[in-house]
Order: C-alpha cells, then structure tokens, then sequence
C-alpha cells in the first residue's frame, strides 16, 4: 500500500495507478489518484475561479435547469441557455472575463494527457462543475470544441461519482467506472466523440467513521474539472 494520505476519502487503499504511461488512443485512460497530492490547491483555486464567475445551474436549450452547477475558467467558457451550446470569452451574467487559468490547472491537464499518450495538451478552456448528491450529468458528447484531435482531461474531487463511459452512439453499453478524489481520466483520439456522463451523485456516501454525504476535503460536493482545447 503506497501514500495513503489523510485526507483520502474513504480511507482504504487506493489500487496503485491503471495505465500510467500506456496511452489508449481508442479508450479512456484512468490515472487513478494522480491529482491527490494537488488537490488542496486545485480546490482553493476553485474558489478564486467562483469568486470571479459563481457557480451556478445552467438552462438547457429544451428550458430545464442543469442539476449540476457550473463555473469556467481559462480564455474560453462552456456556456448553455435556450438558444444553445457554446463557448464563450465572456461570463454572460457579468459581462466579464473568465478567471485566467490557475497555472496549477494548466500543468496538471498537460501532464495527465501526457502520461495518456496526448503529448502537448495546452487546455484553454476548463468547465467546473460542482455536484451535490442527487446531481447528474446525462449521456452526452463533448463536441462544441474547434478541434477533436484534442483529448478531454477531466479531475474529480471531494465526493466519489460513478462516471458512466458509453460508446460512439446513444443506446451503446455502458460502463460504470468508479471515480474518487484525485482520480484523472482522459479521453482523446478514436474516444472523443464518446458518450459519457455521471450517474446520480450518491445521497449516502460510505462513512468509515466520518459523516455520510461529507468528503473532507470538499464537504457535501464533488467538483469536476473539465480541460478542454476550445478554441
Ligand atoms: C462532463 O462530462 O463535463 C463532466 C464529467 C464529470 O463530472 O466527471
Ligand atoms: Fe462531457
């Protein structure tokens, strides 16, 4: 058993990191806990980043409220409303820039897609995501970016998540991969245009002594980091 810290949530061993270094051009890589050591930055960052745009529920084109709340940093911005998806240079209920790029941001998405086989990823775009439980994401494809030949990284911290890895369409099966705090996948190549989401965050997390629904690190949340190339 390696580095178990005492902040990892729930305190078991940690299975020692998949793939590292054996980048799929056509699967998601999981890195699993590479950004543990980091994490009490990235989260005090995110609170910068919320400083400047707050979290908050997007609208969806069909007219319903998104369950999971959203901010962004970086030169670009994911943004929803009626009219559609898109990025953005502007948060659209400021007016203002989004945050720059938290440079701890930045170097972790460049190496985590290095270490899956992405040489020379420069994100400029990070969609933050703040889940509570009962929060989802449903199926979807990442497809508003200029450039598909560009991997998705994406860091979850706080409270564990199943993340749900699908196929090239819809109705495709589904594989439902655990994730926890620290944990990096990325996705990029012939995997793309893969469909994904996150199943119902869990009203009850396990509680190995600690309060259910509660990560010490992040409280009642998990947050998402989404590094794209949008632009
Ligand atoms: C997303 O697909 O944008 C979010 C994925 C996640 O929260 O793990
Ligand atoms: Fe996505």
């Amino acid at each position: 058993m390696t580095g178990l810290r005492a902040d990892s949530y729930p305190p078991s061993p940690r299975p020692s990191p998949t793939k590292r270094g054996r980048g799929s051009k056509d699967d998601i890589v999981v890195l699993s806990g590479l950004a543990e050591s980091a994490a009490a930055e990235l989260l005090r960052e995110i609170e910068r980043v919320a400083a400047v745009a707050p979290f908050r529920n997007m609208v969806v084109p069909g007219g319903h409220s998104m369950s999971v709340a959203m901010t962004n940093c970086g030169r670009l911005g994911w943004v929803t409303d009626r009219s559609g998806y898109r990025y953005t240079e502007r948060d659209p209920l400021s007016g203002r820039a989004w945050a720059a790029m938290p440079r701890a941001f930045g170097e972790l998405a460049t190496r985590a897609a290095a270490e899956a086989g992405f040489g020379e990823f420069a994100p400029d775009a990070c969609l933050v995501n703040r889940y509570e439980p009962g929060a989802r994401m449903g199926l979807h494809q990442d497809r508003n970016e200029a450039d598909f030949g560009q991997p998705i990284v994406s860091v979850s911290l706080g409270l564990p998540a199943t993340f749900l890895w699908g196929g090239a369409k819809r109705r495709d099966p589904v594989r439902r991969l655990p994730l926890r705090h620290g944990d990096v996948v990325v996705w990029g190549g012939a995997a793309r245009l893969r469909f994904h989401g996150v199943a119902p965050l869990g009203r009850q997390a396990p509680t190995f002594g600690g309060t259910p629904g509660m990560h010490p690190a992040t409280g009642g949340f998990r947050f998402n980091l989404t590094f794209r190339r949008a632009g």
